[in-house]
């Protein structure tokens, strides 16, 4: 607490970022990154910036990522907005469609930023519980009541909710918005994008940090119907007209190009997901159903999962854990190389 703060500042519970511990020989499954670089062409597009794009402010506007991106959707430029990372599109979001003195609603278990922004702006959480076997049952929301968001798939949990269940929720809830945090969804999980032109109260966010391979360029994405965009434009507009640099605008593009190579490495990742899943429960975890570049694991019979988290830490494999109510008997371990899975489960068995 600093006299010089605002009581807004003083009561803050700032988000905690997962361990950025660097090494040759540190094992990084605690962030959900992607274990690998992105395309070459993203690289050589980053080189091709010269110096005069760097000495001059960036397109505020961001037009041929934006471009780019209403191709590959199939949408309209008007239909999308892209930032500094998903992160801030959600802070942004919150800010232009939650602050309306209404509830937010979002799952008990979800991302934990959520709460965080809430207690930025003022905005009352209602947390609404999971099924007992971890998933999110949207009929539990209840529609118009106030905003809606949440992870499709969820995290930490990495389990989805359908399409039709998504449609089904927007039938009814049809005054305020429903946020569809999608930062997996390019690891093959279900996407509601093709449906922002349908219903003017849907925005969907993404990201290139997983999928993508960009997590170190910070560079994210909302879809929705145009009268939604604009909102997060004006709030931007009010905030930082320059999210985006030079340096993510020409990689995003290039990374949107080279759908062969991104596509490739998914299927990797999911070949290495599934036989993770089996190695994890051939030592007695319990393992949620994955849609996503990580796996939600519960730790066997009386284990500690923040002994095994610790441990795994001494040994340089970095997994995530949080010592709350509902998760502190689970670890959430993002799907790395072959090779760091095998040292994952060599430590794990030791
Ligand atoms: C559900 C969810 N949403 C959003 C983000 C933020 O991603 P970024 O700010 O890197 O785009 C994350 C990152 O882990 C996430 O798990």
């Amino acid at each position: 607490m600093n006299s010089l703060w605002t009581d807004t500042i003083s009561r803050l519970t700032p988000y905690v970022p997962g361990e950025q511990r660097t090494g040759s020989d540190i094992v990084k499954l605690n962030t959900n990154e992607n274990p690998y670089p992105p395309s070459p062409m993203v690289l050589e597009a980053i080189r091709s910036v010269d110096g005069h794009q760097l000495r001059r402010y960036p397109d505020p506007e961001s037009v041929a990522l934006r471009q780019t991106l209403a191709d590959y959707h199939g949408l309209s430029l008007d239909n999308v907005f892209v930032g500094n990372g998903s992160d801030e599109i959600l802070a942004l979001a919150f800010l232009a469609y939650f602050t309306n003195n209404k509830a937010l609603q979002f799952p008990q278990i979800s991302y934990s930023f959520y709460p965080v922004y809430c207690d930025l702006y003022g905005i009352t959480p209602n947390m609404i519980p999971l099924e007992s076997d971890y998933s999110v049952n949207l009929d539990k929301f209840e529609p118009n009541a106030g905003g809606i968001v949440f992870p499709n798939p969820n995290a930490p949990t990495a389990m989805d909710v359908s399409e039709e269940g998504i449609r089904q929720l927007l039938a009814k809830h049809t005054e305020q918005v429903l946020l569809v945090d999608e930062a997996y969804a390019d690891l093959g999980a279900t996407s509601v994008v093709g449906l922002v032109n349908d219903y003017r109260n849907l925005l969907v966010s993404h990201t290139f940090s997983k999928g993508r391979s960009l997590a170190g360029m910070r560079l994210g994405v909302a879809f929705g119907h145009p009268e939604l965009i604009d909102g997060l434009q004006r709030v931007k507009n009010s905030f930082n007209s320059y999210p985006v640099d030079a340096l993510a605008q020409a990689a995003g593009i290039a990374s949107i190009k080279d759908e062969e190579y991104y596509r490739s490495i998914m299927n990797t990742i999911l070949e290495t997901r599934e036989q993770a899943v089996r190695d994890l429960r051939e030592r007695g975890y319990e393992v949620l159903p994955s849609s996503a570049n990580f796996v939600f694991a519960k730790v066997p019979g009386n284990e500690s999962a923040a002994r095994i988290f610790e441990k795994l830490s001494d040994a340089g494999v970095l997994v995530r854990y949080w010592s709350k109510p509902l998760l502190d008997q689970w670890l959430r371990i993002s799907i790395g190389t072959p090779d760091e899975m095998q040292k994952l489960m060599a430590v794990l068995d030791a």
